[in-house]
């Protein structure tokens, strides 16, 4: 009978640990906690791992990985024929022997039920905690993108964004019909005929929710969120504007998915008589020119955003370019009573919400998050004083309410129907 020794991995073991690990793993096992890809990358750069041969075969693996005084066991793999004869838990003793001497004092594993290896832990000592649940999230971004995502000053955003979103039923089911379904049902789509959209303007007064809509759509999509600000382009490079927008297009081409914003997009796209940054440049035009080819990749929405849709140029609104032009409306009562509950959160229970709803008219989302701030603010600063533990009531809302100024005017009200009028496309 041929004995088995111990020694250190090194990287000419990679192929026979390879197999290894496809050997002992049934096709109806479920996901290992370390993918393959990290347990090897370790072990590679010194793990610790040690491994069991048979004269020059290998016939079992384990590695662990320390940081401080906590380490885990990331792999305990044995060849079919020597399972149940003490090379896993000599795997594990000697291993333990490599921890120790870096000062870990708390060794881990997280095993399946029943995987090669638990009998092992068992025999060396370890003991099983019932009544944990493993979570995991895997982020979607591979490495390249995320180090190029940087550059371009993006990010992942949150989930739960457009939870955040209160009331605003209006826009967000259109938002979600148009935008939202026929990208995340894409094959659905296909089936019926449905193209998904690739680009849209959202448009209507400050302090909407049309940069919070963007954000939601990009956080319900689980894509990468890059924003251009205009101003910020022009200030940042020395080929112009046109020159440092096509850069920047060229960058975002290179990502795997991505939700493009640019707020404010009459700055660079208003009408070429009119407000263009510097029209002479042909900026409007750049962007019309980069619009077709960004259309072309699968997986990537360009949001622009705008207070002012009459002011874009009117090439720039056409249909071929732009899916869909969206209003983003003042909040209607239902949806002003939404907002106002989401931001005086406890204070909800306590204060009479229909006035507070009546109270702001001409508010914007923006403006409610303001005054239920402001209103907060001022039962807390009564409470420094008087210590009489008495929270903040409706008058404390109302009188915030009466001190914001309402972002919305009749001029802006008309202006943004006729603009729905004249420009909506949804
Ligand atoms: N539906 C909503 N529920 C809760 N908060 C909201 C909602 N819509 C907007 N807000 C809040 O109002 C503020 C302004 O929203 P946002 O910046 O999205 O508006 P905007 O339309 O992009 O404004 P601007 O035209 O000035 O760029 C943000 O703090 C946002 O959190
Ligand atoms: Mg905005």
């Amino acid at each position: 009978m041929p004995t088995w020794r111990l020694r250190d991995f090194h990287d000419d073991d990679l192929d026979s640990a390879i197999q290894i690990w496809d050997q002992d793993r049934a096709p109806q096992d479920l996901p290992a906690v370390f993918p393959v890809s990290e347990v090897m990358s370790v072990a590679r750069t010194g793990g610790p791992a040690v491994v069991a041969v048979v004269g020059d075969d290998m016939v079992g693996m384990a590695v662990a990985q320390a940081q401080g005084e906590r380490a885990w066991i990331t792999l305990v793999a044995l060849s079919e024929t020597w399972r149940n004869r003490g090379v896993g838990s000599a795997l594990i003793a000697e291993l333990e022997r490599r921890l120790r001497v870096r000062g870990v004092r708390r060794i881990s594993a997280l095993l399946a039920p029943g995987a090669t290896g638990t009998a092992a832990l068992d025999n060396c000592g370890y003991r099983s905690r019932d009544g944990l649940v493993f979570y995991e999230k895997v982020e979607h971004l591979g490495a390249s993108d995320a180090g190029l995502l940087a550059e371009l000053g993006g990010r992942v955003l949150a989930p739960g964004l457009w939870d955040a979103l209160a009331g605003m039923e209006r826009e967000k089911a259109s938002i979600e019909r148009r935008i939202v379904l026929p990208l995340v049902e894409r094959s659905l789509a296909e089936q019926y005929g449905v193209t998904p959209p690739k680009a849209v303007i959202l448009f209507g007064p400050p302090g909407t929710g049309k940069t919070s809509f963007a954000k939601a759509v990009a956080s319900r999509l689980e894509w990468p969120f890059v924003e251009i600000f205009p101003s910020r382009l022009a200030a940042g490079s020395s080929g112009g504007l046109a020159t440092s927008l096509r850069d920047t297009f060229a960058d975002l081409a290179e990502l795997q998915s991505v939700l493009l914003f640019i707020d404010e997009v009459e700055e660079i796209a208003g009408a070429r008589s009119g407000l263009a940054i510097d029209p002479g440049h042909g900026v409007t035009n750049e962007l019309l020119k980069l619009i077709p080819g960004f259309r072309d990749h699968d997986d990537r929405l360009l949001i622009c955003a705008t207070n002012s849709v009459r002011s874009l140029d009117l090439a720039f609104l056409r249909p071929g370019r732009f899916d869909y032009v969206i209003p983003v409306g003042p909040p209607d009562p239902a949806a002003r009573a939404a907002i106002w509950q989401r931001y005086l959160g406890s204070a909800a229970g306590r204060v009479d919400l229909q006035r507070l709803v009546a109270a702001s008219e001409m508010f914007t989302p923006a403006d409610i998050e303001f005054a239920a701030r402001k209103g907060a603010h001022t039962a807390f600063e009564r409470e420094v004083v008087d210590r009489a533990g008495e929270p903040a009531s409706t008058g404390d809302y109302l009188k915030a309410v009466a001190d914001t100024r309402p972002t919305l005017t009749d001029q802006a009200l008309t202006e943004f129907h006729e603009d729905i009028e004249r420009h909506g496309r949804v």
